[in-house]
């Protein structure tokens, strides 16, 4: 006792040299964020206290944001960032308070300008949507898998949760967060937090994040859901009609929690569940915190498409623990993931398993680098997006060559000591955010020096291009697949044939895409008669099967009319982007248009940008 007790002014000695060699002057947190009108340097939220009532009559969320603020000795003011908000109260630690609604860009919105008394702590913003609003998609009974309830989901990622909450909206700024929200009794809120299992009677759900989490992870969905459990951490929440289906789909998911931890530590969010949508939900997935968002093409009953669940998973580590400082790290968030993600197929399926993967990503991305051949600055790892809308970063590039990356180095590494690495890269950046610089120094002290090993990291993640010492990416279970297209062409082996293959999906989708240009249309119909491809009802199959048919004007088993269907019913931006391109680019824009004409209103709005730029279409 004694003896601590002299410690103790040695202690504090040391405490003030570390702050004298860190004085938030000359060494600011928070870097510049091109995307975000905030200035945490000077003041930053810390804790978001949300109050909304959800109305769906008029499409509007309403109520109060209340932060409470850390600010510096000298700040005036504090900046949030709001796109199409209606901002009708402040309050400072609750005094009415005068603000400035600045006028910014289409892109970022406004800066939403609070002066602030010398020893504020609260700032509470009552405010209410516009009815413009990006991150909302409001859907309709029809537009919902059981077609008896409206919906309502938020998309957040990347500078989206300033549309629906007034908020400091840089990843590199993580809050905790409370919220209550009020919805129509018949319907159950489920948000980015703890989660209520079941629907309550007055229709108020209490939510609590207590981790701090970065804007773009806040997310809320309103639906007629129920729960099933599919371990004691894990479970499945969705539409009535098909929450059984979904929990038989995803039973693995306790599995690959479990081969995620054993790589990397311990699941940091305590429960780990996913939430089914609507199909008009725009991405694959989406890895809100807690509670990750699936599009329902995935259900594909037997399991093939899982891979995703995986991939939302590894975010828990990579993007929500450890998350990219700004949206031209972007790669720091999916590189590591889609390494992470196949990482824990290989765990629980297999090595084939995971190769076919990585197979299937190297195509994609020799695509996107041909498809970029004109814009080589689009193909650097490190982006620069400052004036662009940061979603136009949403490239192959991020994930794929992000992976190539960390499997080169790897290969060069071995598995152990690149997992050693990986595993202390998480624990020691835990709730906090990373640059590419801070990466590349981290890589180098860490990884690389320790063991001697001479890399060109900065070729790698600053110029265009892959550099040529990336690793070969083999799968013998797509020699079989190469194999058997080379028979098909040269008559030696039939359709049926090929169809009685016990191929996986991967093998399948492989198999698809290429097919070669001097395959015939009646080859292509004997393959279809004989396959069913144009009644498949895995739609993964189906979007490479649409892409294939569009490219080669096939127009057998009412194609065109299943495609249009597929078009207007799903809003997964990568599938229908890919089929509409496959259009395009063979002379058949009208027909693209047209469809396009009835699925718009299907689409949210996130789809709908890409959708409009791809097709050329001005009408808002
Ligand atoms: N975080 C992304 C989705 C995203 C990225 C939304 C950028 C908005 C802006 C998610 O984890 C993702 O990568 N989804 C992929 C699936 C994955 C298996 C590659 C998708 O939706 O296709
Ligand atoms: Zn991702």
């Amino acid at each position: 006792m004694n003896k601590l007790l002299l410690l103790l002014p040695f202690l504090f000695l040391i405490g003030c040299q570390k702050n004298k060699e860190n004085p938030s002057k000359t060494n600011p947190k928070y870097v510049v964020d091109a995307h975000s009108y905030a200035k945490p340097n000077e003041a930053v939220a810390k804790h978001l206290d949300l109050n909304i009532a959800v109305n769906f009559n008029k499409k509007q969320l309403s109520g109060t944001a209340t932060y409470t603020i850390d600010k510096s000795k000298k700040a005036k003011e504090i900046h949030f960032d709001s796109r199409n908000l209606i901002i009708n109260k402040v309050e400072v630690d609750g005094k009415k308070m005068d603000f400035r609604l600045k006028k910014g860009d289409a892109v970022l919105g406004d800066d939403l300008i609070i002066p602030l008394t010398i020893n504020a702590k609260k700032v509470a913003i009552d405010y209410q949507t516009n009815g413009n609003n990006d991150a909302l998609q409001w859907l309709n009974k029809q537009q919902t898998t059981d077609k008896e309830n409206p919906f309502l989901f938020t998309q957040g990622q990347a500078i989206l949760t300033r549309t629906w909450i007034p908020i400091q909206d840089s990843p590199q700024i993580r809050i905790t967060y409370d919220a209550t929200v009020k919805v129509p009794p018949e319907l159950m809120a489920v948000m980015s937090a703890k989660n209520p299992k079941q629907k309550n009677q007055n229709g108020v759900y209490h939510f609590t994040m207590p981790q701090p989490i970065s804007s773009y992870l806040i997310a809320l969905a309103v639906g007629d859901i129920a729960y099933k459990p599919i371990s004691n951490r894990t479970g499945v929440y969705a539409e009535n009609s098909i929450v059984d289906k979904a929990q038989k789909e995803f039973e693995d998911t306790e599995k690959m929690v479990q081969a995620a931890e054993n790589l990397y530590g311990k699941y940091p969010w305590e429960q780990y569940d996913l939430l089914v949508l609507p199909p008009s939900f725009p991405f694959g997935g989406m890895e809100n915190p807690r509670l990750t968002f699936v599009t329902p093409t995935v259900i594909a009953g037997d399991k093939s498409l899982t891979s995703l669940v995986a991939h939302e998973l590894a975010h828990s580590w990579s993007g929500n623990l450890v998350t990219n400082a700004t949206w031209d790290d972007f790669w720091l968030n999916e590189g590591f993931t889609v390494y992470f993600e196949r990482r824990i197929m290989e765990s629980v399926y297999g090595a084939d398993y995971a190769n076919m993967l990585a197979l299937i990503g190297r195509q994609d991305l020799d695509e996107t680098l041909a498809s970029f051949k004109n814009t080589p600055e689009n193909t650097k790892l490190k982006l620069d997006l400052k004036g662009k809308n940061p979603d136009d970063g949403m490239t192959d590039i991020p994930y794929e060559k992000g992976f190539l990356f960390l499997k080169t180095i790897e290969s060069k590494v071995g598995k152990e000591k690149m997992d050693a690495f990986l595993k202390k890269y998480f624990k020691e950046h835990a709730f906090s955010t990373i640059t590419t610089e801070k990466f590349i120094d981290y890589l180098k002290q860490n990884l690389l020096e320790p063991n001697h090993i001479k890399f060109n990291v900065e070729e790698w993640i600053y110029k265009p291009g892959i550099p040529n010492n990336a690793i070969k990416i083999t799968s013998h279970k797509f020699e079989d697949v190469m194999q058997t297209i080379e028979g098909w062409k040269k008559g030696k082996i039939s359709p049926q044939e090929i169809c009685n293959k016990e191929w996986v999906i991967q093998q399948k989708i492989h198999f698809i895409r290429n097919i070669p240009a001097s395959i015939t249309l009646k080859q292509l119909k004997e393959l279809d008669n004989a396959c069913g491809f144009s009644n498949t009802k895995n739609s993964y199959i189906a979007m490479v099967w649409f892409e294939q048919t569009a490219k080669r004007n096939y127009h057998e088993n009412n194609i065109d009319k299943k495609m249009a269907e597929f078009l207007i019913r799903v809003g997964r931006r990568w599938y229908v982007t890919t089929i509409y391109n496959a259009l395009k680019e063979n002379g058949r824009l009208k027909e693209a248009q047209e469809i396009y004409k009835k699925a718009r209103p299907n689409y949210h709005s996130v789809t709908v940008r890409t959708v409009d730029e791809m097709l050329g279409n001005k009408e808002q």
